[in-house]
This record gives structure tokens, C-alpha cells and sequence, in this order.
């Protein structure tokens, strides 16, 4: 049986999934873990806890299959982007990895701008430094602890530790180190301007490899501990974001897809290395070689719709909320709502924004009210989505959506007629963790290459085209608009 096999570490799991040729799903493990938040604004985890994970998921994945370790032909990783993982030069863990949802590093971002200019950072790693990011996590590392610092030797993200657990080899794939803000976007790799001006030593930061790159093979040791075969070839894979935008087949230029769970990302893959001159999306290098991606993240997306039945409608079903919300007319009436329920990453930096109902009038009720949420994050989204054509990305006439959300009928019409586009689904739903497979199978030569296998392995089936709400959303679009300007100097007061 020959398999391929996608391990995702992510900030509550570590997930092991065995493909076969066809793209089927042969089998799966799971083995979930804790984040520990030691004080506020922080997130942290043991980097341990994730080869503990593989060492379990990897068994009972081969078992779900009824696979032997001989039947794997490659290992592809994905995982949380952004954690910063310090090990000194024996390989041991220095502290707790510092996660991409840690929000401690404002100063430390204020610093990056001064020493590089911002201008320039953005030019160069496509990027503004937010605090999410990696670079401003050394920054805070060394200003901090003097003590980690003078034993750093090694920085990695959270799946490369796992990557030197498996091989024994320091190595990062393009998609995840570009989400350290210390790459050269266009070149692919560190930034020697950046590494300087930060006075960060280029030896710490491990070589680049592309998306389906073998990086280094299994070692005994890990054979032994997980069931697979020494000397299995694992390929560098990328990044949650970039490996789901293999998964879902978002890979050539302009292809468009759309997470809608607790938090919401609009992904675009592009053939250049564009970027949003102020910064306000990110971009990043794509897990397929010698592409690019931009990436719009909204914190709270179906998370909104979450916490108004939570506030609002205790007990009640979320389709039979978002249901009640297509009893009433679009763009109701002028009523809004602003979904920056923890604040917000794109396309307002800002940890401070918060959420509002804005036009409320004798006549509206709960339906109304939900109705106003989830066009909020749909007019949130195409924030995100207009700066990425501003960009210079096409406009879309198709975007492939996974997520939650999507189960309700009301929320994907008002989404395709405020994104303007044809929704459609994938035949694959295993994100991140089945991209990191497909990239397995290209580095072993089961494709020519990503694009090839995402066109033969996944396929899409639409969900909801823009309809007659699509004018009236237009007018209601240019005026939500106006309301985060116009709030944000109360957001600040505190
Ligand atoms: C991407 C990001 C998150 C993490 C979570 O920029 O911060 O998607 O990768 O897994």
C-alpha cells in the first residue's frame, strides 16, 4: 500500500493523516494537548508535548489504516505558524515555545519599526511587525531573559522542532519561516538587512527548503518511537495556512479560499511576491515553490456569531439562529455590527478595536440583530479581500470556503453576494494536514508538482452564487466602512 503521511502540529493537537494516490483518507490520529497562559496577553506550550503527540498520533494513524510503517513513502509537516521554539546547541529546549496568539510583544514591534523603518521592513519582508510574529518574540526574549539568550543556538517554528525529532535536522520550509518577518520575501529566504539591523546572528536560523523539498530522512530513533521505517524521506512542508492552501487546492495565481471558523482567513495565491503597502494583510511565501500568498485574518468570525447566541440566545442551535437571521431583509434598515470582539488583525492591527451594534431602532429584533452579524464578518472579509486586489491580486469569481460557518445557507448567500463571488466547496476537509501530505507525495514524485496534484486530487462543488442582496450590499459596504475610523478613538479611550 503506498501512503503518504501529513502531520499537523497545532496549538491544541498534533494530527497524523495517511493518503493515498487517489487523495483518499486512509487513516487518522489524533492526540490533543493544553496551551498554558502564565500571565495575560501570554501563550505559551512545551515543545516536548508536541513529539509526545507524534509519538502517539503517527501509531495510531498506521493502525486506523491498518498500515505498517514500510508502507509510508514520505512524511510531510504543517503546523502553527509563528511560535518561537529556542533550543541551545545540544538540541534542548531553552524555554516554552512563544505562540502566534501570544500578544506580549507591542514594545518589542515598536522596536523592529525603529530599527529597520517601517517602510522598509514592509518593503522587504511584506510585512508590518505585529505581535503575533516571531521576530518580535527574540526581541523580547533577549530584552527579558539575558540568561535563555546567551544559550541560543537554534530558532525554529513549532513543526521543525518536530521535523529534528524525526530527522535530527535543523531545517524550515519557505511558508513558515517567511511568517517570522525576517525574510526576504521576493528572494525566499533570511534577510540579511533584517537579521543586522535586529543584531540577530545568522546562524541561529536554520536553512530554507520549498514546500516539497526533502529536508532529511527518519532516524532510527525516531523509527523506533513512532512506527515508521528509518530512512522514510520527510519534505519540508509549510505553514497551517499555506499547507491548507495546498489542501484545498489554492495554489495557482489568483486561486481564493476562505476559512470560516472561530477566527476567519481569506487566502489568496499569487505568482509574484506581492504586498499591501501599509502592511494591513500579510504575505507570506506559498508552500508551492516559487509561489506567493497574501492572507487576510479576521479574530473573530463565526467566533461573533458564537458569542451573540452566547450573550443572546443561550441554548439555542446555531441553524436555527443563523436561520432566523434570513427571515429578514439584507442590510437591514442601516443596522451594523462590528465583529472586533478581541480585537482585530487584519485589516486593522489593532488589539484594542472592539464590536458594535451601530444603527439599533424600535423596529429591529433578535433577528435582525443576527442578521447584522453575520454581514458584519462578511463586510469584515471583504475588507480583507479589497486590499488584497488593491495588492494587485485579480478579483475573484470563486472562492473555495471551508469552516463551520458554512453550514448555514443564509450566512454563505450573504457571504458570495458581499464577496462578490461563486462559493464552493472541496472534496477535501482535512485542511493543513492533508496539504502537508500532497506535498509529501510531489517531493517523492507521485506529481510533477503541487499545482498537478491539487488540479488531480481535489475537486469542488458550489455552495452559493452572488444573488439579488449583491446592489443592496454595495451602498451597505461603503458605509460599515466609515464606522471603525470613526469608533476607533473610543476603542482607544479605554
Ligand atoms: C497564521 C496564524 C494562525 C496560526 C494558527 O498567520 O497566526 O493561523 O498559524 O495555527
Amino acid at each position: 500500500m503506498g501512503l503518504v503521511l501529513g502531520i499537523d502540529v497545532s496549538t491544541t493537537a498534533t494530527k497524523a493523516v495517511l493518503v493515498d494516490l487517489a487523495g483518499e483518507v486512509r487513516g487518522m490520529g489524533v492526540a490533543e494537548y493544553a496551551f498554558q497562559v502564565p500571565r495575560p496577553l501570554w501563550s505559551e506550550q512545551d515543545p516536548a508535548l508536541w513529539w509526545d503527540a507524534a509519538r502517539s498520533a503517527i501509531p495510531a494513524a498506521l493502525a486506523a489504516a491498518g498500515a505498517a510503517g514500510a508502507d509510508i513513502e514520505a512524511v510531510g509537516l504543517t503546523g502553527q505558524m509563528h511560535g518561537a521554539v529556542l533550543l541551545d546547541g545540544t538540541g534542548t529546549i531553552l524555554r516554552p515555545a512563544i505562540l502566534w496568539n501570544d500578544q506580549r510583544t507591542g514594545v518589542e514591534c515598536d522596536e523592529i519599526r525603529t530599527a529597520v523603518g517601517q517602510e522598509r521592513l514592509i518593503a522587504i519582508s511584506g510585512n508590518d511587525a505585529l505581535a503575533g510574529f516571531t521576530a518580535p518574540k527574540l526581541l523580547w526574549v533577549r530584552r527579558h531573559e539575558p540568561q535563555v539568550w546567551a544559550r541560543l543556538a537554534h530558532v525554529l517554528l513549532p513543526k521543525d522542532y518536530l521535523r529534528y525529532r524525526l530527522t535530527g535536522d535543523y531545517a524550515v520550509d519557505k511558508a513558515d519561516g517567511s511568517g517570522t518577518i525576517l525574510f526576504d520575501l521576493a528572494a525566499r529566504t533570511w534577510s540579511p538587512e533584517l537579521l543586522a539591523a535586529l543584531d540577530l546572528d545568522p546562524a541561529w536560523f536554520p536553512p530554507t527548503f520549498e514546500g516539497p523539498q526533502i529536508t532529511g530522512t527518519l532516524s532510527a530513533e525516531a523509527a523506533q518511537a513512532t512506527g515508521l521505517v528509518r530512512g522514510t524521506p520527510v519534505v519540508a512542508g509549510g505553514g497551517d495556512q499555506a499547507a491548507n492552501g495546498v489542501g484545498v487546492g489554492a495554489v495557482s495565481e489568483g486561486t481564493v479560499a476562505l476559512s470560516l471558523g472561530t477566527s476567519g482567513v481569506i487566502f489568496a495565491a499569487t505568482s509574484r511576491p506581492l504586498h499591501e503597502p501599509r502592511g494591513r494583510v500579510h504575505a507570506f511565501c506559498h508552500a508551492a515553490p516559487g509561489r506567493w500568498h497574501l492572507m487576510s485574518v479576521m479574530l473573530s468570525a463565526a467566533g461573533s456569531l458564537r458569542w451573540f447566541r452566547d450573550a443572546l440566545a443561550p441554548g439555542e442551535e446555531f441553524g436555527a439562529l443563523a436561520g432566523s437571521a434570513g427571515e429578514v431583509a439584507a442590510a437591514v434598515d442601516g443596522l451594523f455590527f462590528l465583529p472586533y470582539l478581541s480585537g482585530e488583525r487584519s485589516p486593522h492591527p489593532d488589539p484594542l478595536a472592539r464590536g458594535a451594534f451601530v444603527g439599533l431602532s424600535l423596529q429591529h429584533d433578535r433577528r435582525h440583530l443576527a442578521r447584522a452579524v453575520l454581514e458584519g464578518v462578511a463586510f469584515g472579509l471583504r475588507d480583507g479581500l479589497d486590499l488584497m486586489i488593491e495588492a494587485g491580486m485579480p478579483r475573484p469569481r470563486e472562492i473555495r470556503a471551508s469552516g463551520g460557518g458554512l453550514a448555514s445557507e443564509t450566512w454563505r448567500r450573504i457571504l458570495a453576494d458581499v464577496l462578490e463571488a461563486e462559493l464552493v466547496t472541496t472534496s477535501t476537509t482535512e485542511g493543513a494536514s492533508f496539504g502537508a501530505a500532497i506535498l509529501a507525495a510531489v517531493g517523492v514524485g507521485w506529481f510533477g508538482d503541487v499545482s498537478a496534484a491539487a488540479a488531480s486530487l481535489v475537486r469542488t462543488s458550489p455552495v452559493a452564487a452572488p444573488g439579488v442582496d449583491r446592489s443592496a450590499y454595495a451602498g451597505a459596504y461603503a458605509a460599515y466602512r466609515e464606522l471603525y475610523p470613526a469608533l476607533a478613538p473610543v476603542f482607544h479611550r479605554g
